[in-house]
């Protein structure tokens, strides 16, 4: 059990003993990954992790020390080559960010300092609060609104349902529970929400039938009649809307609902409007885009990322309230043993355990303000404008190519298109995707990911990626066409062979 190292009697400590040694392996760690970040293009985007690593991470317990370098010999081996891409130029699926060099350093200082953000009177909430005030002025929020840094973009959807549910449920469900709820509770949101929202509805204890998802128009927005009609007939039936989310960028297509119409429909109906933009909100940055998120401002609870489509480092995404009362409403909670003092180490009034879920908080805040004051914000408008005209680029050369069809319209950084060549039937055509797609992932060329769009497969390209260039999608059409196309002859062959085994 003794660290053998230890003189008799010494107590121990987790502090290095050699504090030279370890700052020159800190300084190798730095310059390999400052490196590695410098070298990412010339890499494969994606290679599968060999089946010898895969199966090594199945080691005992280790119960005694080894050697820093050691450690980091076997990351370097075993853990940083084998990512999912997302930080390469040709990543584009889901809706992945890439970090920057920036948001390294400052996790690292972050990590330094080690502050717990959940309250109390340090620099750190001083700069969560600057931070949301910026996230507020990026969006057009109300300034007198309050927020709250949190993990991403389900925690942010998470928080923002939180408060509609206790701020407009009509009873005390802080204290009585969803159970006492004397009607049926509803949230309204299109048919394209993302699965958050359902995990939100679920974990308030509303269920996922409370959930109501509205058929959407040809551009994927809501249908904002079939909303109204809805929302009538679940009152004649004695339930409570409770809120309407609008999708500032949906997942699917980066459809953008009518958030004007719908902030006017919940003040007419008295209805709590929240937003999910987790990419889409920082639309609102670039002035061509802008008129796209228009009444996303008018919410009373809006979500968003940092970690999508502002680049940043995961994670960190943001949740907005208009109303500080109701936001601090739903979470505050002060045991004696959290009391909030006038003076010492307790005496601050910013204490972000009252307006979320977490009590211990991580200094996420430090990387957002760091990364805005050293590029400015006028930067990631121009680089969200880069992105979404690089998917009309996209879409141009999609258009341009026989081979290729386009499945969805494109208003903002999302294409969804497929091979279609000249195969025939969606099953085929389904079948030839797939492959395509795999074969993509695994030449290492690009990663877009892939989704149903009018129960089509189609290939889906979201750029949230500061690092793509034109010619990155110039070459990933190419590949497309040239795997779509051996694909065809491939499927031809197996018919014709199939064919052949059966007249035989
Ligand atoms: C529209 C939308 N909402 C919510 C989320 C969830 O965000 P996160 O992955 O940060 O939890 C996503 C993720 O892609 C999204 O696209």
């Amino acid at each position: 059990m003794k660290d053998p190292a230890q003189a008799e009697g010494e107590e121990e400590t987790l502090d290095p003993r050699d504090w030279d040694r370890v700052r020159e392996l800190g300084h190798r760690m730095l310059d390999d990954m400052v490196e590695y970040l410098r070298t990412v293009r010339d890499r494969p985007v994606w290679k599968p992790i060999p089946e010898e690593i895969a199966s090594s991470f199945h080691e005992e317990l280790p119960r005694g020390a080894t050697d820093l370098g050691d450690v980091y010999r076997d990351f370097s081996r075993r853990i940083l080559p084998y990512p999912t891409g997302n930080i390469h130029p040709r990543f584009w699926g889901w809706v992945m960010g890439n970090g920057t060099v920036t948001g390294m350093f400052a996790e690292m200082l972050a990590a330094g300092m080690n502050l717990n953000q959940g309250g109390g009177a340090q620099s750190g909430g001083l700069v969560e609060a600057q931070v949301i005030d910026w996230c507020k002025a990026m969006v057009a929020f109300p300034s007198g609104g309050s927020g709250i840094l949190v993990s991403g973009g389900s925690m942010a959807n998470l928080v923002g349902l939180t408060v509609a549910r206790n701020a407009h449920a009509g009873f005390d469900v802080r204290a009585e529970g969803v159970a006492a709820s004397p009607a049926p509770l509803r949230v309204y949101a299109s048919a394209e929400v993302h699965s958050s929202v359902q995990k939100a509805v679920e974990l308030l204890g509303l269920g996922k039938n409370a959930l109501r998802l509205i058929p959407v128009s040809a551009g994927f927005t809501i249908d904002l009649e079939a909303l109204r009609r809805t929302i009538r007939e679940d009152r004649l039936k004695g339930c409570r809307p409770l809120c309407v989310v609008g999708c500032a960028g949906t997942v699917n297509t980066g459809a953008c609902d009518p958030l004007d119409e719908l902030a006017d429909l919940c003040k007419a109906e008295g209805i709590w409007f929240h937003v999910d933009g987790a990419f889409g909100a920082l639309a609102a940055l670039a002035p061509g885009l802008r008129g796209l998120v228009k009444g996303m401002e008018r919410a009373d609870s809006l979500a968003f990322d940092l970690h999508k489509w502002m680049y940043l480092p995961y994670e960190v995404g943001c949740t907005l309230v208009r109303d500080p009362a109701a936001h601090r409403g739903a979470f505050a909670l002060t045991p004696d043993y959290l009391e909030h003092t006038t003076r010492g180490i307790g005496g601050s009034d910013l204490w972000f355990s009252d307006y979320g879920i977490q009590l211990s908080r991580g200094f996420r805040a430090l990387k957002v303000w760091m990364s805005i004051k050293e590029q400015g914000i006028d930067k990631f408008a121009r680089m969200i404008r880069q992105n979404a005209g690089q998917a009309k680029y996209l879409e141009q050369l999609v258009r341009a190519r026989p081979e290729l069809e386009l499945l969805a319209p494109v208003p903002l950084n999302i294409v969804c298109f497929r091979y279609r060549g000249g195969v025939l039937g969606k099953k085929p055509l389904d079948e030839l995707n797939k492959e395509l797609l795999l074969r993509l992932h695994e030449s290492g060329v690009a990663a877009p990911s892939y989704t149903l769009i009018a129960d089509s497969y189609a290939l889906r390209v979201c750029i949230t990626n500061h690092r793509t260039r034109r010619e990155d999608l110039e070459l990933f059409v190419a590949e497309v066409i040239r795997l779509g196309a051996r694909l065809e002859k491939e499927t031809a062959r197996a018919g014709a062979a199939a064919a052949a085994g059966g007249r035989a």
